[in-house]
């Protein structure tokens, strides 16, 4: 994995260039689009700070990314900034997730959950379009922790779906429960699955299983399709775990969904989806006659700013860059689970990933309230709280949190040992 560090001002130039080769509403001959520049009694286009600035620039100067760039053909009044997408594109599927040069389709999505729809959505259509598959022939499966996103994708597809179960502490796939599933849901006609893997769960920032579980699929002989939620993980496990399997050189990955704006700490709206080429042509929507290139994405119209703020980020730091910032966050989770242990608070914490878990027995709720712990659950009791150590997660606030903890387990000893 390597792609080199820029400059700020060097960003900045590619930027003004990039936006120099699209067509600008405020000079060039445009009449027929559904669209302007921002309005300019809010987001005055003559500021000063403008020069330097070059996100609010592009934000200002509104470029429409809609449709599909890595395609033959798309709208070519704003090629210039595509083509930051296009390279932003190239970075993530080509270094971190090890894709064939130009084999791959792929756009920047609102978030995660578009991404982890438009992957089912298009395998819904394969199954459609190439094997003649009826809806409830089709099945879609993934873990109890996987995203909530998955309930909302079923339903808008209505599509069936069953839950993998998981073991409580591990938080893995309980592979003879799913070997059961597999031979029921065959013997009730299904014959077409759709998978969605996680590279860290939202709650646990947990792995699945990929090797094993494609293995159980082809000793069951059946069709599958695998996609990928890196939405969380995508961008810190590639980078602390290079060896991993979830990337495009692995046979059984189609798809792979990764959020700029969680780990990358870009501006929300830049969910970034990436697929094996041609799988895509599936959703292809021909009736988007007026647009160059028809459409293959569920948003249809979506900011070219916010593929820029990403190409600037992920340039700016470098691959170097980013696996040294997301080493920091390795060694301050390492702390925390350190200092947990040492105080015999029990947690789930997969060593790649950036999430501690903690079990809600071992820590009073009060504290988790006043370090905006994240409950599993807030109506009833919670089973776990969840630590996202993110780049605000500073030393000061982990001491701080650690003394809670420690004082009040010293507190409970106090009070054990008093009427003990
Ligand atoms: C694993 C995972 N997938 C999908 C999503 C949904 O992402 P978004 O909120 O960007 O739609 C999230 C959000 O937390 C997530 O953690």
């Amino acid at each position: 994995m390597f792609w080199p560090v820029y400059p700020f001002d060097e960003l900045k130039t590619f930027v003004f260039n990039a936006l120099e080769h699209n067509a600008s509403y405020y000079d060039h001959n445009i009449m027929g689009l559904p669209a302007t520049y921002l309005d300019p009694k809010m987001f005055p286009a003559d500021a000063d700070f403008l020069e330097n600035a070059p996100f609010i620039k592009s934000f200002i100067e509104n470029p429409n990314h809609i449709g599909l760039h890595t395609y033959e053909k798309s709208i070519s009044s704003f090629q210039g900034t595509q083509k930051l997408e296009l390279d932003l594109l190239r970075i993530c599927a080509e270094e971190i997730f090890k894709a064939v040069p130009n084999n791959y389709d792929g756009y920047v999505a609102s978030g995660g959950t578009e991404c982890n729809m438009q992957a089912v959505w298009i395998y819904r259509e394969y199954y459609k379009n190439v094997l003649d598959a009826k809806n409830d022939e089709i099945i879609v499966l993934f873990s109890e922790d996987t995203h909530y996103s998955l309930f909302k994708v079923c339903n808008i597809l209505q599509l069936n779906f069953k839950l993998l179960n998981v073991d409580f502490n591990s938080r893995e796939i309980d592979f003879e429960k799913l070997d059961n599933l597999l031979s029921e849901l065959k013997a009730d006609g299904v014959k077409y699955f759709i998978t969605v893997l996680n590279m860290g769960t939202t709650m646990f920032g947990s792995i699945d299983d990929i090797d094993s579980i494609t293995h159980l699929y082809k000793s069951h002989n059946i069709q599958f399709k695998i996609h990928v939620d890196a939405a969380f993980g995508g961008f810190i496990y590639p980078f602390t775990n290079p060896n991993n399997v979830f990337n495009f050189e692995n046979p059984n990955v189609d798809s792979i969904s990764v959020d700029g704006h969680k780990m990358l700490q870009a501006p929300y709206g830049t969910g970034i989806f990436l697929i094996r080429k041609g799988l895509i042509d599936n959703v292809l929507t021909e009736e988007a006659s007026y647009i160059e290139g028809l459409d293959h994405t569920l948003c249809g119209s979506r900011s070219g700013a916010n593929a820029i703020a990403t190409w600037m980020i992920i340039n700016m730091h470098g691959s170097k860059g980013l696996m040294d910032h997301m080493e920091q966050l390795i060694i301050k989770s390492d702390f925390i689970c350190k200092s947990l242990s040492e105080l015999d608070v029990r947690f789930f914490r997969n060593e790649f990933m950036n999430i501690v878990t903690i079990l809600s027995e071992d820590i009073p709720r009060r504290i988790c309230e006043k370090y905006t712990l994240v409950p599993d659950m807030h109506k009833g009791q919670p089973k776990w709280w969840k630590i996202v150590v993110m780049e605000h997660v500073n030393w000061q606030l982990i001491d701080k949190f650690l003394l809670d903890v420690a004082q009040c387990n010293k507190d409970n000893l106090g009070m054990s040992l008093a009427y003990g």
